[in-house]
């Protein structure tokens, strides 16, 4: 059953508008900031496996920096396929530590 286990510190956090990867028990993961809020998703991209964490955060999603496909940041789901997603995972921040459930 997943529980929130810490991740990373909040100095370690992308900046806003920014992605960054991150790996948790060989788990890659890709934490995006939106305007100051963070989402944790799956850092490989359902399209062909691109690093979502090198992609950049564009209006509520993460765009993969391979071939462009956007993922949204809340529910992990493409414009460009209904039926490829990304996992999205809980994020929150106790105090300086940023924990995901995972
Ligand atoms: S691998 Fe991400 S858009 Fe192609």
């Amino acid at each position: 059953m997943p529980d929130f286990r810490k991740l990373t510190t909040v100095s370690e956090l992308p900046a806003s508008g920014e992605a960054r990867e991150f790996t948790i028990d060989g788990h890659q993961l890709c934490i995006a900031n939106e305007s100051g809020k963070c989402f944790a998703l799956d850092n490989f991209c359902a399209h062909r496996g691109g690093p979502l964490g090198q992609g950049v955060v564009d209006q509520g999603k993460i765009v993969c920096p391979w071939h462009g496909w956007q993922f949204d940041l809340t529910s992990g789901k493409s414009e460009q396929s209904a039926t490829l997603g990304v996992e999205v995972y809980e994020l929150k921040i106790e105090g300086d530590d940023v924990l995901v459930k995972i």
